[in-house]
């Protein structure tokens, strides 16, 4: 258990590693991710958790970015690596953006799975 000190901290990562994530190499993606902030010394502004399920199953591997807001699909190690190389010049990785948030959670684009529409 750790308690970290988040001052200063710029990007929140959240891996997902629900079951359907492990699949699509979920664990490989949250290492690729580690290494590569680690590669670039910025463990000081990213932050990252490695989640369970985050309800887009069909995206699998899911990445979310916050303060950004930014939904992210078909995360595999090769562009997680790039996903934090993005951030760190203040953009997204755009043709895996799935929704961004802008006040409300919006559809960014067509390329994910349209999903189940809730009650
Ligand atoms: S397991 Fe990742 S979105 Fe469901």
């Amino acid at each position: 258990m750790t308690t970290w000190n988040l001052q200063g901290t710029v990007s929140h990562l959240l891996i997902c590693n629900g079951s359907s994530c492990k699949k699509n190499k979920g664990e490989e993606v949250a290492e690729a991710i580690e290494d590569e902030i680690e590669k670039q010394g910025a463990q000081s502004l990213i932050h990252t958790t490695v989640t369970r399920c985050n309800g887009r199953c069909d995206d699998a591997c899911v990445v979310i970015a916050y303060p950004e807001g930014v939904w992210y699909k078909e995360i595999t190690p090769k562009s997680a690596k790039a996903l934090v190389r993005k951030h760190l010049q203040g953009e997204r990785l755009e043709e895996q953006v799935v929704y961004t948030y802008d006040e409300k959670l919006i559809a960014a684009t067509e390329r994910g799975a349209k999903g189940k529409k809730k009650k």
